[in-house]
């Protein structure tokens, strides 16, 4: 029995087990960081969105006709056809729902696509292809039936340098997260697929994500601020794009599990952001009964965890009010109809690889969406002498790895039947790398290696090539070689946190190349941040990409760049170091001690760029970086204040919007610029605003566009503020608030290439 399992627990005092520690003496219990308890759960009811409304009428007319055990019932997930199912219950039409892993793809199918990992999605800074993502992502979840896909993720957001799932998110910024999550929320759900967002929230590492022997699970400690302006932030735009679905996260937050942290979930959540959607939890992350129901957990997987019958008893007795079960079932039932699958949505069609079933292929065009984005998330961050694009090269040396079609997947039939450890990706020094590991892996039908796709460019240009994909000191660096392409990759994974940046085999293996190899070319597959200290200053080192993980079509999209048919135009979602070290207190992952481990943010907001910055510690690549094969100029900043007020909220109402209060997404300034490429080919920019909110770190990302530009081309990039993005987070009033003052801004090229400056006043 486990007496204090967590403060809203301790508060509550819990009538459900667990399975982990037993403590008997509160003294030992670690009082620091208590979450508040905020109770009880707000009941879903449409709040003022007219459709939402319609939802919840006809949710309550099915609810009311459930028995007591139905709908303890439609709470508790089982393992079955999909990764999660909910029962279905024939005498009212209700159906089961499949629920499947995500983000970049659907896991452990076939004929389905591997897209690119949001890391690289979050690279191309462009938001149409953001939505073009969700939305062809949306099309194969519905073209099998899936009724829930578990994406997008705003959390991680990356302020672990090694933690293991940075590049299943955007990147380390909530700006860029935002506008990723907004997007993709809005193309996936347009296609009738809930969007189950996560992980709600503070799942910064996966070391002790999980309780254990060793104890609980490690508690998150971020302070009310923080919370709001990093770590929620992202979360907003999923929620005003309408997102019917969350999953609370494994670890503790304040000490409180992330499926019963009451504040967390009905506080901020339901209350403050006004969410009319279901949680789901994580798998397996439920840690008690009673507490997890009135800290406002609506659905359990992927079985029943401590509800249940139990559930059903609780009810009876009066520990969980029928109402909060009613809202429990209301808030499925709601995001469903509003979703509009109550009514001719495809069955189910996914199976595991053992069983006989008929093709549902959901590739559609895809393919070349793919490697669209693929490539626009390519950065190329050195470039010597035009060492690219490559000019019709007649020999080419290929080493690495990361070149060649991994060998061992492609033998192995359970990597179909959606299994963990086997997932593509995995085995990654024995070919290349497209997804990182875990659930949010992916599972190609097919997959164009970098070797498959340079070798058939070559063949187009009567050339040769050269490979050696296995050794770390290849003897055959021919003299008469045009260039020397070496693959490396960086491998990442759920449950694991990374122990380096870089890998000693993959350094020695680009420093004996680019011995004898005066144009060497390294392209970087990564599961988030490479560090390059151990050759990038290397004279024979003449080109870098961070290629990130482009899924199926990799091959194709690093064509694409080598060559110039697509200018590259990505930029680093995350800040590469000199040396790992100067990531700080932020390089490794928090080990903790004892039963009760903690993880203070005492950063605060300073992670990623906004710590170098802060500390004034000058990195290899700056968040934002990345190179072309152009060149522009920025002119003409002009600041445009909106006829918006900045007074305080004049709007009154008292039911807030999913997203939180309206007026925060009011648009209060643009910023425009003009951009000219002023070089000889077409590429594409990508323009970026900074803003110095008053007591807020020194520079901020709030705006960006990609521009796409012919040589000699001019076009105006607008940035919209909205007063949330120019708002702080004041915990006495506690609503977003804007500060009086004066604001500097700049547009640059990255966080630290300043073009243009001027200032907003409010
Ligand atoms: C409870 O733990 C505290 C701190 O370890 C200790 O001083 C105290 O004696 C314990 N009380 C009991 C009743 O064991
Ligand atoms: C966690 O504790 C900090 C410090 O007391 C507080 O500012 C924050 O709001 C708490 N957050 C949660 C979710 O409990
Ligand atoms: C509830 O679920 C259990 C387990 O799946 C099943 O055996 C039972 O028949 C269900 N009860 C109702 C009323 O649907
Ligand atoms: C229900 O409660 C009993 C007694 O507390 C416990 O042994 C059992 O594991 C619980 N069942 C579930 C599904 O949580
Ligand atoms: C109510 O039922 C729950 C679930 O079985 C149990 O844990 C709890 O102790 C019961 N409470 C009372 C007051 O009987
Ligand atoms: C690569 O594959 C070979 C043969 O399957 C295996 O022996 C070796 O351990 C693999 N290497 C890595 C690093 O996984
Ligand atoms: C580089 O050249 C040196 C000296 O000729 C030779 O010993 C070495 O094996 C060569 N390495 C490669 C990668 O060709
Ligand atoms: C660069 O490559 C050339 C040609 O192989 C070689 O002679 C030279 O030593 C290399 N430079 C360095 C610094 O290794
Ligand atoms: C990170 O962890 C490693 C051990 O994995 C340790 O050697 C190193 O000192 C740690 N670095 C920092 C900056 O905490
Ligand atoms: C976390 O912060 C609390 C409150 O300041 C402090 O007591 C505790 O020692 C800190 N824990 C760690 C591991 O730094
Ligand atoms: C601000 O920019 C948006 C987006 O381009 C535009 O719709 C709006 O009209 C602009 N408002 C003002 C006042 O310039
Ligand atoms: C802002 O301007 C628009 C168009 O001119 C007008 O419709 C709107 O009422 C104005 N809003 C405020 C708050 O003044």
């Amino acid at each position: 029995m486990k007496t204090f399992a967590s403060a809203a627990g301790a508060l509550l005092s819990l009538t459900f087990c667990s399975n982990a520690l037993t403590y008997t003496n509160v003294s030992e219990v670690p009082l620091y960081g208590l979450s508040p308890p905020v109770y009880p759960t707000p009941e879903g009811n449409g709040g003022v969105s007219p459709e939402w409304q319609d939802a919840y009428t006809k949710a309550r007319a099915l609810v009311e006709q459930l028995t007591l055990e139905e709908k303890v019932n439609m709470t508790r997930g089982h393992t079955g056809t999909c990764v999660g199912n909910t029962p279905a219950i024939d005498r009212l039409g209700i159906k089961a729902l499949c629920f499947a892993d995500a983000p970049d793809g659907i896991r452990g199918q076939e004929f389905v696509s591997s897209f690119p990992a949001q890391l690289t999605v979050g690279a191309t800074f462009d938001r149409d292809l953001m939505y073009r993502y969700g939305k062809a992502l949306g099309e194969e979840y519905r073209g099998k039936g899936i009724n829930i896909a578990l994406l997008p993720v705003g959390g991680p957001l990356g302020r672990v340098a090694r933690g293991g799932r940075n590049w299943e998110g955007f990147g380390a910024d909530p700006f860029l997260s935002s506008v990723g999550m907004g997007a993709v929320t809005t193309g996936l759900q347009g296609q009738g697929v809930m969007a189950q967002m996560k992980h709600w929230l503070l799942n910064e590492q996966e070391w002790r994500r999980l309780p254990g022997s060793m104890g609980e699970s490690i508690s998150s400690n971020a302070d009310d601020r923080t919370i709001h302006e990093l770590y929620a932030f992202p979360f907003m735009d999923s929620l005003k794009a309408g997102a019917v679905s969350a999953m609370c996260s494994y670890q503790r937050t304040n000490n409180s599990y992330g499926c019963q942290n009451s504040k967390l979930l009905n506080g901020i959540l339901k209350t403050e952001l006004g969410f009319q959607g279901f949680v789901t939890s994580d798998w397996d992350a439920q840690h008690s009964g009673v507490a997890s129901a009135n800290a406002g957990l609506d659905l359990v997987m992927p079985d029943g965890g401590y509800w249940g019958d139990n559930l059903t008893e609780a009810v009876k007795n009066g520990s969980v009010a029928e109402s909060r079960l009613n809202d429990m079932v209301t808030r499925i039932l709601a995001a469903w109809y509003h979703i509009g699958q109550s009514d001719g949505y495809p069955d189910v069609a996914v199976h595991n690889y053992n069983v006989q079933a008929p093709i549902v292929d959901v590739r559609g065009d895809h393919a070349s969406l793919i490697r669209e984005i693929g490539a626009a998330g390519a950065v190329l961050v050195k470039n010597v002498d035009n060492a690219l694009p490559l000019s019709k090269p007649r020999f080419l040396n290929i080493y690495g790895y990361d070149a060649k079609t991994p060998d061992a997947p492609w033998t192995n039939p359970s990597r179909f039947g959606g299994g963990y450890e086997v997932n593509f990706g995995w085995n990654t020094l024995n070919g290349t790398m497209v997804t990182g590991g875990g659930s949010g892996s992916n599972t190609p039908s097919f997959l164009i290696s970098p070797f498959d796709a340079v070798q058939r460019r070559v063949i187009e240009d009567g050339g040769m090539v050269r490979w050696d994909f296995a050794s770390v000191n290849p003897e055959t660096v021919n003299v008469n070689t045009d260039a020397c392409l070496v693959f490396i990759n960086a491998y990442a994974s759920e449950s694991f946190d990374r122990t380096s940046l870089k890998d000693d085999f993959s350094d020695r293996l680009i420093n004996n190349v680019a011995a004898n190899c005066t144009n060497t070319i390294v392209v970087i597959h990564s599961a988030g941040i490479r560090v390059v200290d151990a050759w990038i200053d290397h004279p024979n080192v003449t080109a870098v990409v961070f290629a990130l993980l482009p899924g199926q079509e990799t091959g194709n999209s690093i064509v694409d760049v080598l060559y110039g048919d697509v200018s590259p135009s990505g930029r680093l979602p995350f800040t590469v170091a000199k040396k790992e070290a100067d990531y700080g207190s932020l390089l490794n992952t928090t080990l903790g001690s004892g039963p009760f481990p903690q993880d203070n943010f005492t950063e605060g907001l300073y992670i990623d760029y906004r710590h170098f910055d802060k500390y004034n510690i000058t990195p290899q690549y700056e968040f934002g970086y990345g190179l072309s094969y152009s060149s522009f100029s920025y002119s003409d900043l002009v600041v445009t204040k909106t006829n918006v007020s900045t007074s305080e909220y004049t709007a009154t109402d008292a039911i807030i919007p999913q997203g939180g209060h309206k007026q925060l997404w009011d648009v209060i300034y643009n910023v425009t610029v003009t951009v000219e490429n002023t070089g000889d080919v077409t590429a594409a920019e990508i323009p970026q605003l900074y803003v110095e909110i008053p007591t807020a770190p020194k520079n901020q990302l709030r705006g960006f566009e990609r521009v796409k530009l012919e040589a000699g081309e001019s076009k105006t990039a607008t940035f919209s503020l909205k007063r949330r993005d120019l708002s702080i987070w004041d915990v006495f009033a506690q609503e977003w608030k804007l500060q009086k003052g004066s604001y500097p801004i700049f547009v640059g090229a990255s966080s630290r290439d300043v073009k243009l400056t001027g200032s907003l006043e409010i």
